[in-house]
């Protein structure tokens, strides 16, 4: 009898992707046989970057950063219903979260416990950042983009050339 595939999920807002989450879609790829990269689109959330760039973007990065024989196995999908139904629905049981230091801490135990009441079959599994990735997050990527800063020890150039874009910069 073939042996059940282990797909996990790794959800979040990838806007945009950042070193840290590639970090985390990397190991994460290595404990499951399909990695789901599940976009949340949260339009009310007012994201920087529309979704079909945020998809293109994570697409990109995993095509040049993962190794090809791990990329292969990454789908990418957007979702906009609840974490667990995504999950369902395609067919995971497990699903990934990277955590920084403290910070993510409160949050990710609040959504990971209201996950498993939600769906007891989900298992939430956190990655632990890696030294050099604790202090990176989207919404200060966004910031010190937007007033010009230097992003180079977080994102890749590739992103790099979408934030300048994005806020008119050369
Ligand atoms: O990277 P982010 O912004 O922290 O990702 C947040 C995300 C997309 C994982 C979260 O907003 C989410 O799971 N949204 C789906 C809606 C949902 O299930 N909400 C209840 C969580 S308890």
């Amino acid at each position: 009898m073939a042996k059940a595939q282990r797909i996990g999920v790794y959800p979040g807002s990838f806007d945009p992707v950042t070193n840290g989450h590639m970090d985390i879609i990397t190991r994460a790829a290595g404990l499951v046989d399909r990695l789901v990269v599940g976009i949340g689109i949260n339009e009310g959330k007012g994201p920087l970057f529309p979704l079909a760039e945020r998809v293109a973007m994570l697409r990109d990065e995993i095509d040049h950063i993962v190794a090809p024989d791990a990329a292969k196995r990454i789908v990418i999908e957007p979702f906009d219903t609840l974490l667990v139904q995504f999950a369902a629905r395609v067919g995971a049981n497990l699903v990934i979260r990277g955590l920084r230091a403290v910070s993510d801490f409160e949050y990710e135990f609040q959504m990971s416990s209201l996950n498993a009441h939600l769906d007891p079959n989900i298992e939430t599994i956190f990655l632990m950042a890696s030294d050099r990735h604790q202090f990176i997050s989207s919404r200060f990527i966004r910031e010190i983009s937007k007033l010009d800063g230097d992003v180079s020890p977080f994102v890749s150039p590739r992103i790099q050339t979408h934030l300048k874009k994005r806020f008119g910069h050369s």
